[in-house]
């Protein structure tokens, strides 16, 4: 697809359906899918869709300034693009295409442990872009410990742990697709791809994809039955405070905890020393019932009390999802899917594409709300839940 093509696509959704239509249903449900019955994943929506803002009006909107800053250092906008794994599964080195829009934007590119593009190829490809490396603990804790002192020495500026993983969450839809690393070539898989020509043949004259940065870890002992319980056996299940603040000192820079949903866990990790946290319940794919990230945000908010930055991802898939977050209290948002979208849609202009379209909603946004400067995106733009409503 040429960029004028990528660039009729108007909104998230839009390149949500042109990814659905050049990817294997396998891929595309590896990406979009939720736990068991998605009940979290659609609930992270719906909590935007129920916030109603209150727009202010004669306040000269004719410039509006997006710019802020996370962890001290600025940012184009309110945003960064959050770890996915196994981007290559849907474009080639994906990682690398959304590392680049991310430099082009302004705004930092977190590395999954999990991508299918390493720490260095990442460093590579943005030299002096704002990098953070997302950490899974694994098993093997000496890998963990290699990986996070590669990170260190390719000049990633933020350690991300994620914490929402202790095992693998039931992915069904990966289970009926027989969906695993490396692709298990069933009958079904087989017929699923002859029918993408151009996702097929992009995926053959690329190689099939190789989750980079765990090449020589132990594979996982049993067979599979899809790549999240697969990847799952991995994790390291114990993991706890203590060993969270052995990472801390082992890596020694900025700290950001991702997975957070309560207040008594903000107030141990403001405690140990942690920079920022992130509220996500990893966009719906690990506790299927755990509750909307945005629903989440208050107690956190009030929890950190202005001590430590709070971000929060889950949902977004607008502009004005980021100035409702914002109002909230969170310091910046994380977007997965919507920026996945975009790169299996068309690569870079594909992953470029989805932050414009996010941009430019954003910027949108504020000046229908009387918020010329992020600044202004505060608390009494979100109208109160009525008494005794569902909030
Ligand atoms: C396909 C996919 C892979 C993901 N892989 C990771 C990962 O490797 N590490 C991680 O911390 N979170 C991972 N996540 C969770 C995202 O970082 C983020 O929390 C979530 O996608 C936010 O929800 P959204 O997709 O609705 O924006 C993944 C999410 C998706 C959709």
């Amino acid at each position: 697809m040429n960029a004028s093509g990528i660039n009729r696509a108007f909104s998230i959704d839009d390149l949500r359906e042109r990814a659905r239509r050049r990817l294997p249903r396998g891929v595309f449900d590896l990406y979009e899918g939720g736990a068991e019955d998605e009940l979290t994943l659609r609930e992270n929506r719906a909590a935007f869709e129920r916030i109603r803002l209150r727009p202010r009006v004669l306040r000269d909107v004719s410039s509006v300034d997006t710019t802020t800053t996370v962890l001290g250092t600025p940012l184009a906008l309110p945003l960064l693009i959050g770890p996915t794994g196994a981007v290559g599964f849907g474009w080639p080195h994906g990682e690398v295409a959304l590392a680049r829009a991310a430099q082009q934007f302004g705004v930092p590119f977190v590395l999954s442990t999990s991508a299918t593009s390493s720490i260095e190829r990442i460093a590579q490809a943005v030299p002096g872009h704002r990098l953070w490396f997302q950490a899974y603990i694994l098993k093997d804790t000496d890998f963990t410990l290699r990986l996070i002192e590669r990170a260190r020495l390719a000049g990633y500026e933020a350690l991300m742990v994620t914490v929402d993983l202790p095992v693998g969450g039931k992915r069904e839809r990966d289970m009926r697709n027989d969906f695993s690393v490396p692709f298990r070539w069933t009958a079904r898989n087989v017929a699923g791809f002859a029918r993408k020509p151009a996702w097929a043949l992009a995926q053959l004259l690329a190689g099939q994809p190789v989750l980079e940065n765990l090449v020589g870890l132990e594979a996982p002992k049993t067979s599979t039955s899809g790549l999240v319980s697969s990847v799952g056996r991995r994790y390291d299940a114990s993991f706890d405070f203590e060993a969270l603040a052995r990472i801390r000192d082992a890596w020694g820079g900025k700290l950001v905890v991702k997975g957070v949903v309560r207040d008594d866990d903000t107030e141990r990790l403001v405690r140990l020393g942690c920079d920022a946290v992130v509220v996500s319940n990893h966009g719906g794919r690990q506790l299927d019932g755990g509750i909307a990230t945005l629903d989440a945000l208050p107690e956190v908010l009030e929890a950190a009390a202005g001590r430590i930055e709070v971000l929060v991802d889950g949902g977004v898939r607008r502009g004005v999802d980021i100035v409702k977050a914002l109002a909230l209290g969170a310091k910046a948002v994380l977007v997965g899917r919507a920026t996945l979208y975009g790169v299996c849609a068309a690569g870079l202009p594909g992953a470029c594409r989805a932050l414009d379209i996010l941009a430019d909603e954003l910027n949108r946004s504020m000046r229908l709300c009387g918020a010329r400067q992020i600044a202004e995106i505060t608390p009494d733009l979100i109208v109160a839940a009525a008494p005794g409503s569902a909030a």
